[in-house]
């Protein structure tokens, strides 16, 4: 068996934490993380296929891997994750000098697929997409979470929905929900064991159902985990706006450990666009959705994902899309090129918008989404006290860096220890992040 294992994540939170996962289990088995390729015998690439780039990334990547392991012939490559599970066999042609491809329901099993590999060394490689039946997804015995401050948490896998658009269901299978008691069980003990924030992972993360009791949903998780005795801040994501019910956003309305910062996934404003990305809502629904989040209580900083291009978008439903993002002024938005994905409804229309009206569409977008910003900014962070979760050393490398409960990024003098919660008095701003100068030390409460 190797010894020492490196891994790499691209894509998502949920994919950084199966990597978090991946390490538990090897450790389990007695292996050793090591922090370079060059010090590992194995190296495993965890994968994303979200967007036709990702795809690019990862081949490019293992062009430089391969490299490594003509000078170190006992040296294995094991792929992981969604593109892995998208393309199995036809992986291992295309980058024959892998040794492993592991789909996304078959982690659990990578210690003894391992093992198999060295018996068949130089025998090609080891394909494990299998998709497993079972209802819940595997329990793992233990994780090595990358922070020490804040612990990612699955709470369901997989996705019901069939937006056109969309890779995640081919990837990732149906949805999966964990038992309640094994969700609350890991977060106290993340708790105990001196993590400030919880962040709560799934890729429907409002669609939670406890499989041993039906009608306890994600408000009820959600409000539990919440309510944890120590717990500072509780995050979730990623949700679908249509998962949204009252109980949840009266939830949140109320409760003040969670984080007053909530991902509503748009994609697009124009409701003829929405229906062919089969998103099972409106302009108006959204429009809805986003009022009842500032009517709960509390001020809740919005945020967003979009895509330009989508086959049929229109200059008019372009126009929707800019306007819905004038109106609703998220706090933050991450935007995209329409890219087609093998195995989605849209791959099969015409991918119609040319490249330069895409990047065009993205740039107007982003440029109106930068001005947003900047003002939101100037006009609700700046000259105000804000209490920051310190995560580490800024870009710069000489201040620190930290979030707010809204996310937002606070850069600040400072020697604060990361999971640490301290007041910063705002005194700066630009559209992506914030500059400030430390007030009042709160409490010291790190892993
Ligand atoms: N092309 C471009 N963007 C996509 N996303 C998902 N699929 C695609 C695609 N085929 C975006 C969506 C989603 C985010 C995670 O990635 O905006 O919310």
């Amino acid at each position: 068996m190797p010894q020492r294992f490196f891994i790499e994540t691209f894509g998502c939170q949920m994919n950084e934490h199966d990597s978090e996962k991946v390490a538990g289990l090897l450790a389990h088995r007695g292996m050793v993380a090591v922090n370079s390729l060059e010090e590992a015998d194995l190296f495993l690439i965890n994968t994303c296929s979200v967007r036709e780039k990702a795809a690019q990334k990862l081949y490019s990547r293992l062009g430089e891997v391969k490299k490594h392991k003509t000078s170190h012939p006992q040296f294995l490559i094991g792929v992981l994750g969604c593109l892995a599970q998208q393309e199995g066999e036809d992986m291992v042609k295309r980058v024959p000098f892998v040794d492993l491809v592991v789909g996304t329901h078959m982690f659990h099993a990578l210690p003894d697929l391992l093992e198999e590999v060295e018996q068949r060394r130089g025998s090609g490689a080891r394909v494990a997409t299998d998709f497993l039946p079972a209802p819940t997804p595997v329990e793992i015995p233990q994780v090595i979470r990358q922070s020490d401050f804040r612990a990612n948490i699955t709470i369901m896998e997989g996705c019901n929905k069939q937006c056109s658009f969309c890779i995640v269901p081919t990837t990732r299978g149906r949805e999966r929900n964990r038992p309640a008691q094994a969700v609350l069980q890991e977060a106290r003990r993340a708790v105990d064991q001196g993590y400030v924030e919880i962040l709560l992972l799934g890729q429907t993360v409002n669609s939670y159902k406890d499989p041993n009791d039906r009608h306890f949903r994600f408000a009820d998780l959600l409000s539990q985990v919440a309510s944890i005795p120590r717990l500072q801040r509780v995050r979730f994501t990623s949700p679908h706006p249509r998962e949204f019910d009252d109980h949840t956003i009266s939830v949140i309305g109320e409760m003040e450990t969670i984080c007053n910062q909530v991902h509503l996934p748009l994609q697009s404003g124009s409701t003829p666009i929405l229906k062919r990305m089969r998103r099972q809502y409106t302009r108006e629904r959204y429009l809805e959705i986003v009022d009842k989040f500032r009517n709960c209580g509390r001020p809740i900083a919005l945020s967003t994902d979009i895509i330009v291009g989508f086959p049929g978008e229109s200059d008019a439903d372009f126009q929707q899309t800019l306007s819905l993002v004038e109106e609703v002024q998220f706090e933050s938005m991450f935007s995209f090129k329409y890219s087609p994905r093998p195995h989605t409804a849209a791959e099969h229309w015409q991918d119609e918008i040319p490249e330069e009206k895409k990047t065009h569409r993205l740039m107007l977008l982003q440029k109106m989404q930068k001005e947003i910003q900047l003002r939101l900014h100037q006009e609700h962070y700046l000259g105000r006290h804000l209490e920051v979760l310190v995560e580490g050393t800024a870009r710069d490398g000489v201040r620190r860096f930290g979030r707010t409960s809204t996310n937002k990024v606070v850069n600040f003098p400072g020697t604060d220890r990361p999971g640490t919660f301290t007041e910063v008095f705002i005194t700066d701003v630009g559209p992506n992040s914030l500059v400030g100068q430390k007030t009042t030390d709160r409490q010291q409460n790190c892993a």
